[in-house]
């Protein structure tokens, strides 16, 4: 079984607010921090196990400050856990004033990705081995999490399939 370090994937993405990624009420527009959140995991994934990879899911996301423009997003991504073909990636968001350098927490998002073949169909990964204490504690949250998220997502498929769009 091929194994990696969580610290080979480690990435840092910093963007600068501007006024196209602004709503209408000159707040940054959710939908561009949850795309930025999804190129961050999909760097990690990527440099993980040099597949292809699809975002499976997204947990939920709690939007705690308000960014403006000008302000700096720092976006800090990495693995906690894999299963045979899945990562859980966690993406870590500060907001950086751009006047002042204060930076706060401003989310934090895991995504899990699926590693796939050229059929589309779900293929092997590297299984990240923790070794810091903590990356250890991070690997056994994230494991919890997996579990929940399995059982949801079999829910979930199980209520769609009954339905009729
Ligand atoms: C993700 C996808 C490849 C899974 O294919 P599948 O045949 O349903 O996969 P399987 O049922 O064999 O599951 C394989 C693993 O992936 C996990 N998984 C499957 N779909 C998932 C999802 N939507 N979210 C999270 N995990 C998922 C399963 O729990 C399983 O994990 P395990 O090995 O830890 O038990 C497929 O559903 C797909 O292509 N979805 C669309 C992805 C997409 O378009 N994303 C947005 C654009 S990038």
């Amino acid at each position: 079984m091929e194994t990696k370090k969580q610290s080979e994937s480690e990435t840092y993405v910093e963007r600068m607010v501007l006024p196209e990624d602004m709503d209408i009420y000159e707040y940054l527009y959710g939908g561009r921090l949850m795309e930025w959140i999804d190129n961050c995991a999909s760097i990690v994934a990527t440099k993980h196990c040099r597949k292809r990879t699809v975002t499976g899911s997204i947990d939920s996301l709690f939007f705690l400050l308000p960014i403006h423009l000008g302000d700096m997003v720092i976006l800090h991504g990495y693995i906690n856990y894999t299963t045979k073909s899945t990562m859980e990636i966690e993406i870590d968001v500060i907001k950086e004033e751009g006047l002042t350098g204060i930076r706060r927490y401003a989310t934090k998002a895991y995504l899990t990705y699926v590693a796939i073949d050229s059929d589309g169909r779900p293929t092997e990964i590297p299984q990240i081995v923790p070794e810091t204490d903590e990356e250890k504690r991070r690997y056994q949250d994230a494991e919890k999490r997996a579990e929940e998220r399995r059982k949801r997502l079999e829910s979930i498929k199980q209520q769609l399939a009954s339905m009729v769009p």
